[in-house]
């Protein structure tokens, strides 16, 4: 059988090409260059089944005898039969090293699908499909999924959930006969998006294990599943919900997946991290280094702007080594409170009589970058700009006045109709001429609510609407190209790579509780690498759970992240001011190998401990965290392995931070195990396989352990 077979980064992924429906034969470990003849694959036929061997095609349809969940579900209108059932088949391919393009057409129902694939360096594949209508009437589309298959080794399931302040949290179960979906209807990628479904050999963890993941590339509704069928085929795979109506292709019109990311790894997840990891760093825009040490002033000040006050927090900043300084909401007209003002993107003339160029100016003299809050896709019904324009705020039934009604309001505000180009252009404008006026390096752009009831003219339109903030993005950053932009929504509902390919991090929580936050960028980086990770010192007690931690608990958890402070740093003095500064100078020591490093994690068999670090490429340094988030059933740690180092180098482990004979609450021991005095000295390979003993962690603190080739 014909057959494209792409190789890169340790994968495999071959398509059979019989002439019928495309098919992947194999996605997962790399095959070597020559494959048999692929013909003994063909399944055998049972009794009380089809006739034939049931195909998984590339695009998963009943006219192929497959009875899991379709790959395209939609009907044609106007007066004909409706097509209701596409027989799509083989009509062309494209193949050229690691990239091909298979189209596969239905001349009857005047369909074609194009399948593109990309399988990246690091062995990460990129795939989506577009949906383009050949006939002569409207063609209705209800839903278009890209799906792989999973190896039948596969069979425990891991995804991620979340709310507001608890983002990406993993949850497991057996994949059993049956689909597992998880739906996402908040018109943003959500709190509790997923992330990633991984599928994998039982019990894998971080290091071992057989695993495929995919991750879908969108910010607006979707779906992801595990579909494992009664003939024990499983299938991994995404769409993008669509509305009732939303979507009705006219003669030659496309619809356009959006693009699903997958990975296959034999070692756990830290492999399926490394793929992701390695395609985002390989983009050329991915933000250079080194990332600036941030102070957003949030939690300092909330809504109570004042130039004296922020005056100051500017002043503490610079003294401690910041370099960018985000001013977050309260800063324009009407926005005393979350009550009012959004939309109205002008600085608050009563607020900064002088606009912002005064704290601009304390800001930038200082050495540091300006920083500003914005949420564009939101409008308070209590503003000018609602009031001006009832039509612009976004419903399920046009808008023709004030008094027509509102999907129920969130945090207090509406969600504005970019689909409506005037509501678009007004936004654009505003941003424009903000960062024209002000040297702004750098926008936090929030999106604070689900999306309900999206509609434009009376049509669904989240897929619009995601559109048109995507066109927003492009187009501001066009004409800015030198400001980085930060995805904030709530804290982290919008993490995905559709909007960090138009994004220069995101924020991963609201929550700044250190201990949450182990958890919350552990799970994160499983797709998102550090260096986009936004990861602030918030206060010593937690704002959102009320937790008091160490100052280096907090510090050690900002570090493995694009670290920032978020908090009233004018009260911290003397010697927490100077471990404060020690901890900023500690992260710009080592920002270029956290952002540039391989993710580790160890699977550490006591729950109440995780060990995770970063090893340079060239294998020359590295720097591990191990965080006690509990109280631990045994009365010490022992020894805990240090994974990801090269075997057959001799390295020196030294406890940085902090130091064994540190004030704070950290130890609690009678000694700390023997080699913490004057280091230890062993090879990649012995520190992987026996560790190294660890002191004894009070629960919800952290050490620092540096790494250093011999
Ligand atoms: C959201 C963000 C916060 C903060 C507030 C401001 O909740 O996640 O970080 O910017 O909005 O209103």
């Amino acid at each position: 059988m014909p057959a494209i077979h792409l190789r890169q980064g340790g994968i495999s992924l071959v398509i059979g090409l019989d002439g019928g429906c495309p098919q992947v034969l194999h996605w997962g470990a790399d095959l070597g260059p020559e494959l048999p003849d692929l013909g003994i694959l063909d399944d055998a036929v049972p009794h009380s089944a089809l006739d034939v061997p049931v195909v998984l095609g590339l695009l998963p349809q009943a006219s192929a005898g497959w009875r899991g969940r379709p790959g395209l579900c939609g009907h044609r209108l106007g007066d004909g039969p409706p097509g209701f059932s596409p027989r799509l088949s083989l009509h062309g391919w494209f193949h050229h090293g690691r990239e091909a393009t298979i189209e596969q057409a239905d001349e009857e129902l005047g369909l074609s699908v194009t399948t593109f694939l990309t399988l990246h360096d690091g062995g990460l594949l990129e795939m989506r499909h577009e949906v383009a209508n050949r006939g002569g009437t409207d063609f209705a589309l209800d839903a278009v999924s890209v799906v792989l298959p999973v190896g039948r080794a596969g069979t425990e399931i891991l995804d991620l959930t979340g709310r507001w302040c608890r983002e990406r949290h993993p949850q497991r179960r057996p994949a059993g006969q049956g689909t597992w979906v998880r739906s996402g209807r908040h018109g943003r990628t959500g709190h509790d998006s997923p992330l990633l479904m991984a599928v994998g050999t039982p019990g894998f963890g971080n290091r071992h294990g057989k695993v495929w993941a995919g991750h879908f590339g969108w910010s607006g509704d979707h779906e992801q599943f595990v579909d494992t069928v009664a003939d024990g085929r499983t299938v991994m795979g995404a769409a993008e919900l669509l509305g009732s109506g939303e979507v009705a292709l006219g003669p030659g019109e496309k619809y356009a997946t959006p693009r699903y990311f997958a990975a296959y790894s034999d070692h756990g997840l830290d492999g399926i991290s490394e793929a992701f990891h390695r395609w985002f760093r390989a983009r050329s825009h991915h933000p250079s280094m080194p990332r600036p040490v941030v102070l957003n002033v949030w939690e300092a000040v909330y809504f109570n702007h004042d130039l004296g006050v922020l005056t100051e927090l500017a002043d503490s900043a610079a003294e401690l080594g910041v370099e960018r300084f985000v001013l977050d909401d309260g800063w324009f007209r009407h926005r005393r409170n979350d009550l009012a003002g959004l939309g109205d993107w002008y600085v608050d003339e009563g607020l900064w009589p002088d606009g912002l160029h005064p704290l601009v100016e304390a800001v930038t003299s200082r050495g540091m970058q300006f920083g500003l809050w914005v949420e564009p896709e939101m409008v308070n019904a209590d503003s000018d700009v609602a009031r001006a324009h009832p039509d612009w705020i976004a419903g399920p039934a046009p808008r023709h006045d004030a008094g027509s009604p509102l999907p129920l309001p969130w945090r207090h505000q509406q969600v504005l109709d970019l689909v409506n180009p005037g509501a678009w252009q007004y936004i654009y404008d505003r941003l424009d001429a903000l960062l024209s006026e002000y040297p702004i390096s750098y926008l936090k752009w929030d999106q604070n609510r689900d999306l309900a009831e999206m509609g434009h003219d009376g049509v669904p339109s989240v897929h619009r609407q995601t559109l048109a903030v995507y066109r927003l993005l492009d187009a501001l950053r066009a004409a800015h190209p030198r400001v980085e932009i930060e995805s904030c929504s709530s804290g982290g509902a919008r993490v995905d790579l559709g909007i960090l390919e138009r994004t220069d991090r995101i924020w991963a929580s609201d929550c700044n509780d250190a201990l949450e936050r182990q958890a919350i960028q552990r799970w994160t980086g499983l797709v998102v690498p550090p260096e986009l990770v936004g990861s602030h010192i918030g206060p010593t007690t937690a704002h959102t759970t009320g937790r008091t931690h160490d100052l280096s608990f907090r510090a050690l958890t900002a570090l493995f992240g694009h670290f920032g402070l978020e908090w009233d740093i004018r009260q911290v003095r003397g010697a927490e001011r100077d471990e404060l500064r020690g901890a900023v100078g500690l992260y710009k020591r080592h920002r270029a190998l956290i952002h540039t490093g391989t993710m580790v994690r160890a699977d550490v068999p006591d729950p109440s401990l995780m060990l995770h670090g970063v090893v340079a490429g060239d294998g020359t340094r590295a720097l591990f965290a191990l965080a006690a988030v509990a109280t631990s059933y045994s009365e010490q740690p022992g020894r805990v392995a240090l994974p990801g180092l090269a075997p057959d180098t001799l390295y020196r482990v030294e406890l940085c931070y902090p130091g064994p004979d540190a004030a704070g609450t950290t130890f609690v021991q009678a000694s700390p195990p023997a080699w913490v005095a004057g280091g230890a000295l062993a090879s990649g390979r012995f520190l992987a396989e026996v560790g190294l003993p660890m002191p004894v962690l009070n629960p919800e603190h952290a050490i620092l352990l540096e790494v250093t080739a011999r």
